[in-house]
């Protein structure tokens, strides 16, 4: 390229890439069905604010941030193909994997280069996604707009979209990031050392790639399937309607759906959490989902580290940040987590019907229970003024060899959060568990405790991350047990770490190897 068309490409790029994403209002996202996908790129479409998206390569058709669907039992073949200047992995997060198709960051795909990935879906109906996962650079590509969902669904699917009598439109599935926007500018990531301690938090909610999104839904139930795809910040969910917090239901969690729906008021759904809600649109114009404010605890001080990887000497970042940097509106203020942010908003339209009963049970899912003769394991979740955040006072190291376990034990985690911490939404790789007991919770959280064992609302139901406040211990029952078949055959390597992506990337991250 000559200097010229360059400079175009670059002040073209500027005009759209700098500025806000499009506002673009009752666009359904596109539904691919996994068996379809034949390649995943990954690329950067804005090299000034490096923004970044996946394309699904179907043969015939190329489709942008696709939604997958699989039912179960379905497979995923494709290749990924990594066309951005760093290196890169899919983690399929939630899902039940080898650690050859986990994506984890052991194996990371160079720049320009591509990988086979093939798999089946062996998990419960329910909301999973993906995201990359190379060590160092996590945090900054999910930031840049790299997150896919994935759909599974399966016979209690089936059954609950039958009994609420859902209109076509009225099921979506939302991926929920959050950016800092100064003037008409996206900051682009360039995490501070205050950053890296808090986790960096933005300042406008951006729903599956849109500013102030909105959808177009009809009267009766509507089903949102939620991910909180925010680098750091916690989301307390809630509808209004005006004045008036408008009540809806849990129907599921990261792993499936509940035995029963549960109505709420509002949800706390943090860093890579999903919820799985209805909510009856009937006699309403309009409803706008926000993140109430709360106390977002947030009580480590001390020595905050930058990104310490070797690896990120070799890789410049994804956006042109000098440019991006001097945009009208400067740095202003550090947002904050726990500060009231508006989501996005449901237009309702259309001839009133009779909402249905919400179906009264909606899978087999029986209540979390320690298996008998279950060994505890013990952990403790850390802050080290030299070394950050850790797991049992041990920084990451990626050819650690970390917790082994016992394929098919049962086991129960008893994991405590120290006193001077942070909300830790800690995350394990490969299996689902079941939250049995909490204590220690702080006041203010203690009235989300509903459920018998302090639990809240969402410790119901199968979890892959969960949410420790300061203070905290939380017992978990999980279970090792991994299928029987030759894609799971010798040793099995997970992960285990904080879904803070700036503590993930900041060393708050074990290794656990099934063997
Ligand atoms: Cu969502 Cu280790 O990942
Ligand atoms: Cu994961
Ligand atoms: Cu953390």
């Amino acid at each position: 390229m000559n200097r010229r068309r360059f400079l175009a490409a670059g002040l073209a790029s500027l005009g759209t890439g700098c500025g806000l994403p499009n506002v673009r209002s009752g666009t359904v996202s596109p539904r691919v069905s996994v068996v379809d996908v034949r390649r995943l790129v990954v690329e950067r479409t804005d090299p000034i604010a490096g923004r970044c998206r996946y394309l699904a390569d179907l043969g015939a058709r190329q489709v942008a941030q696709p939604i997958l669907w699989a039912r179960r039992g379905e497979s995923f073949d494709a290749v990924i193909d990594n066309a951005l200047p760093q290196p890169t992995t899919v983690h399929f997060h939630g899902l039940t994997l080898p650690e050859a198709q986990d994506g984890a960051g052991f194996d990371p795909i160079g720049p320009g280069g591509r990988k086979r990935v093939r798999f089946e879906v062996k998990n419960r109906s329910g909301l999973y996604w993906f995201h990359p996962h190379p060590h160092g650079f996590t945090a900054e590509q999910v930031h840049a707009g790299l997150v896919g969902l994935l759909i599974v669904t399966d016979e209690d699917d089936d059954a609950l979209d039958a009994g609420l009598a859902l209109p076509p439109g009225n099921r979506l599935a939302l991926a929920i990031a959050d950016i800092r926007v100064a003037g008409t500018a996206i900051r682009p990531y360039a995490p501070d050392p205050q950053d890296c301690l808090h986790g960096w938090v933005g300042n406008r909610s951006l729903v599956n790639g849109r500013l102030d999104a909105s959808w177009a839904v009809a009267p009766g139930w509507v089903r949102l399937q939620l991910l909180n795809a925010c680098n750091a910040r916690g989301l307390l969910l809630a509808f209004r309607d005006g004045d008036e917090l408008v009540r809806f239901h849990l129907l599921g969690t990261d792993g499936g759906l509940l035995a029963a729906p549960r109505e709420l008021d509002r949800v706390f759904v943090y860093s890579a959490e999903r919820v799985d809600i209805a909510i009856d649109a009937n006699g309403r114009r309009g409803l706008q989902a926000v993140s109430l404010e709360f106390d977002p605890r947030h009580h480590a001080q001390g020595a905050a580290l930058g990104h310490a990887h070797p690896e990120r000497a070799h890789h410049a970042p994804l956006a042109a940040e000098a440019v991006c940097e001097s945009a009208p509106g400067g740095q202003g203020e550090r947002p904050a987590d726990g500060a009231e942010l508006p989501l996005f908003s449901l237009r309702i339209d259309g001839a009133e019907t009779r909402t249905p009963p919400l179906p009264g049970r909606l899978s087999a899912l029986t209540e979390a229970a320690a298996p008998p003769g279950a060994e505890t394991r013990r952990m403790r979740l850390d802050f080290d003024e030299r070394a950050g955040f850790v797991i049992d006072q041990t920084p990451y190291r990626a050819d650690e060899r970390g917790f082994s376990v016992r394929r098919g034990a049962s086991e129960v985690w008893e994991i405590r959060n120290s006193p001077i911490s942070m909300p830790h939404p800690m995350h394990l790789h490969g299996f689902g568990f079941r939250v049995l007991r909490r204590q220690g919770t702080f006041g203010a959280a203690r009235k989300f405790a509903t459920e018998p064992g302090g639990r809240f609302a969402t410790d119901l139901g199968v979890k892959d991350t969960v949410l420790l406040w300061p203070n905290e211990t939380l017992w978990l029952a999980l279970d090792f047990g991994l299928p029987v078949e030759p894609a799971f055959r010798g040793p099995q390597r997970y992960m285990f770490h904080c879904h803070n992506l700036e503590h993930e990337d900041g060393m708050m991250m074990r290794n656990l190897t099934v063997v």
